[in-house]
């Protein structure tokens, strides 16, 4: 199969009430752990690219490794997107590179700016038959390019204008979660009341969830058992996940439980096997935790399997 549009993926997972998992890629070893999840829970998935991936690793090699990926397993549904694209012109080169989608995130321009850029990459986008996704209110933390403080929840009204304005396909909304592994001092909260709100102005329209990974617990004890400092690390609770995805959520964005299991994984082996240097040792491990962690939360956060 080639790779497809978010189009009819999401369109079924609203229907019904799961979500697609977006996983960061940036090497081999991460996509075929991912690929390997999907295949097992029969699932589609989404590799998203970061601007900070194409970068280490190349546009080109990226796209090289989906397509021996698609060779390799035909029957799963892959969509290729680009992760915060920061400017039309990286937005322009994944389409004309052949991704099926590319999200733009003027999150942190004034709301009129935001506005233009993503119109101008729905504009470019849309007769190319790619997909776009937008991001309205600011999340918490630090991205590559976007930096803020504060988290600035999404205002429903301004959603429901700009979806109209912008004509792009989805929406992803800041309700409280943010980006890496430090999310919550206290207790975890995430504002449904007004995800239940942005959802019902917009029936039928895909939202997405970035800086939903769950932080598992055991990843980071096994970090810091084998000399890692990953101390106060707090995610988002799967039932909240599990929530939000049937809520019209239909991407559920994971990145820092990748590297979180990628890189336990790997100070376990080097620390048990300190003789070794060979890296098929410590990647092979490192490359089957991140299998067996997609494949969790396929399984028990997105509630796609066997919807390929
Ligand atoms: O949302 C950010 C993603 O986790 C990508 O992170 O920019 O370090 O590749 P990155
Ligand atoms: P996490 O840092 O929670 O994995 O979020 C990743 C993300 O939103 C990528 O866009
Ligand atoms: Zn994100």
């Amino acid at each position: 199969m080639p790779l497809t549009s978010p189009k009819e993926m999401f369109a079924a997972a609203y229907a019904g009430g799961y979500a697609v998992g977006a996983f960061n890629v940036n090497n081999m070893e991460i996509i075929q752990g991912i690929m390997g999840a999907a295949a097992s829970e029969k699932s589609p998935v989404i590799l998203q690219v970061s601007a900070g991936a194409r970068k280490y690793a190349g546009q080109v090699y990226i796209m090289k490794l989906v397509e021996a990926a698609l060779q390799e397993d035909p029957s799963i549904p892959v969509v290729v997107h680009l992760d915060h694209g920061p400017s039309f012109e990286m937005c322009r080169d994944c389409i004309d590179g052949g991704f099926t989608s590319v999200m733009i995130d003027g999150s942190h321009l004034p709301y009129e700016e935001n506005i233009a850029i993503t119109k101008q990459v729905v504009d470019y986008a849309h007769p190319r038959g790619v997909w776009v996704e937008a991001e309205l209110g600011k999340l918490a933390g630090i991205e590559e390019h976007v930096s803020s403080a504060e988290h600035v929840y999404t205002d429903p009204d301004e959603a429901v204008d700009f979806v109209r304005r912008t004509g792009c396909d989805s929406l992803a909304v800041a309700i409280g979660t943010s980006h890496g592994a430090y999310k919550f001092k206290g207790e975890a909260r995430l504002d449904f009341e007004r995800l239940q709100t942005i959802s019902n102005k917009l029936p039928g329209y895909p939202l997405v969830l970035h800086g939903a990974s769950s932080v598992p617990q055991e990843f980071v004890a096994l970090c810091n058992k084998y000399g890692g400092q990953v101390g106060g690390a707090k995610g988002v609770p799967e039932d909240m996940l599990r929530k939000a995805a049937g809520m019209g959520v239909c991407k559920i964005n994971v990145d820092t439980d990748i590297r979180l299991a990628l890189t336990a994984s790997i100070r376990q082996f080097l620390t048990e096997h300190p003789e070794q240097f060979d890296p098929r040792g410590y990647l092979k491990p490192a490359r089957d935790a991140v299998q067996n962690m997609v494949a969790h939360k396929i399984r028990n956060v997105m509630g796609s399997s066997g919807k390929a």
